[in-house]
């Protein structure tokens, strides 16, 4: 007899790789020869990550991204989340005023709550994070900005905007923490290079990751700054975590030498192109959603006009098995926006269509308010 099956969930989450994709057998052989080596299974002195993968990074930005740093200048963390906690514990005393996008990213809020920063939400507009309005916040300690690919609007800070951020730091003594977590996700024009490849003064700790090119669940970042505050990071580091994962460490090294991470970055790239078309093709039929297709990232962020309520919007899919983020959960205080972030990356095509025919079946629903603000 055929059996009924509930429809499949169809998660449309920003930021996640396909983990299908993940080149498993690679990072396996890769592995395995490093734990052939004694050395990285002991403790070692060093905990600001193996140096074969410090210098690889340092390679890696300096080669694709314009960012001139030395091995001595990396520090290897258990992904961005780390990086950005080390950071702060290196920067901040409690009430430092600390300047974050709005709307943003949630885990470096929560990481700067625990500092006991006073965070200062800065608005964004197309352009990315406004400047002007930074301008008028007195003494800022530090600002934490996604330029290459807003989170979680995915815009890209204007070039004009870039150098004026750079020269505020400059003139204000504060530190700009740069998260540039999908740097290898640019579909259309150039790739804008880092703050960090335009900063003279010494002002950007630049960091990156790599659970978008491989997966979130290895746990691999990176944090590049001038030497005396690695050192620093390095020493937190040891508090709480001792040492990385050397042996992975080793053989995402290896990875990086022979171009296999470039290799699959690049496969990545093609595969998450056609999948943004399709979700936009998908969305178009949306008359209440506006949007621009994005041209870099994983996720596709839509406004939502006043004839629907889009929290109600997101119950209703669930129901049906479509999972989106609304855009409240982006916002410092929780307050109702009324637009949408659609990941596409780790959806297949055929699902990204069902996702659409739902979405519109549900977009609707009669005796639901329009939103009110
Ligand atoms: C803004 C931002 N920063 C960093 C990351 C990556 O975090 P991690 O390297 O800790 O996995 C993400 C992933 O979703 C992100 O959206």
């Amino acid at each position: 007899l055929p059996i009924e099956r509930a429809p499949k969930t169809i998660a449309l989450y920003g930021g996640i790789p396909d983990l299908k994709e993940v080149p498993h057998s690679l990072i396996a052989r890769a592995y395995r020869k490093a734990l052939r080596r004694e050395s990285v299974l002991g403790y070692t002195s060093d905990a600001r990550g193996h140096e074969r993968l410090r210098r690889a990074v340092a390679q890696l930005v300096r080669e694709n991204r314009g960012v001139a740093a030395s091995p001595d200048e990396v520090i290897i963390t258990r992904g961005s989340q780390m990086g950005i906690d080390l950071s702060l514990r290196a920067v901040l005393r409690p009430g430092d005023v600390v300047c974050v996008e709005e709307l943003g990213y949630r885990p470096a809020w929560s990481a700067l709550q625990r500092s006991g920063a006073k965070i200062v939400p800065i608005p964004i507009d197309e352009d990315g994070m406004r400047i002007d309005a930074l301008a008028n916040v007195a003494n800022v300690r530090l600002v934490y900005v996604t330029p290459h690919h807003q989170y979680p609007t995915t815009v890209m800070l204007t070039a004009a905007r870039r150098m004026e951020l750079l020269e505020l730091a400059r003139k204000n003594r504060f530190a700009i923490l740069e998260d540039d977590y999908d740097y290898e996700f640019h579909y259309e024009g150039r790739s804008v290079l880092p703050l960090a490849s335009a900063d003279e003064a010494g002002v950007v700790v630049y960091m990156g990751t790599l659970s978008k090119i491989l997966a979130p669940g290895l746990r691999l970042g990176f944090v590049i700054a001038p030497k005396p505050f690695v050192d620093r990071l390095a020493r937190e580091r040891f508090l709480i975590d001792r040492q990385g994962d050397h042996a992975l460490e080793l053989a995402v090294a290896d990875l990086i030498e022979d171009d296999e991470l470039g290799r699959h970055a690049r496969k990545m790239r093609r595969l998450y192109q056609s999948r943004r078309d399709v979700l936009a093709k998908a969305l178009r039929k949306l008359d209440a959603l506006s949007f621009s297709v994005p041209n870099g990232g994983m996720a596709l962020w839509a406004r939502v006009d006043s004839s629907i309520d889009v929290d109600a919007w997101a119950e209703r899919a669930k129901d049906r098995g479509v999972l989106f983020q609304p855009g409240r959960i982006f916002s410092l205080t929780s307050r109702r926006i009324q637009a949408a972030r659609f990941g596409f990356a780790s959806t297949s095509e055929r699902d990204l269509e069902e996702a659409g025919r739902r979405l519109r079946s549900c977009a609707t629903s009669r005796g639901t308010r329009a939103a009110r603000d």
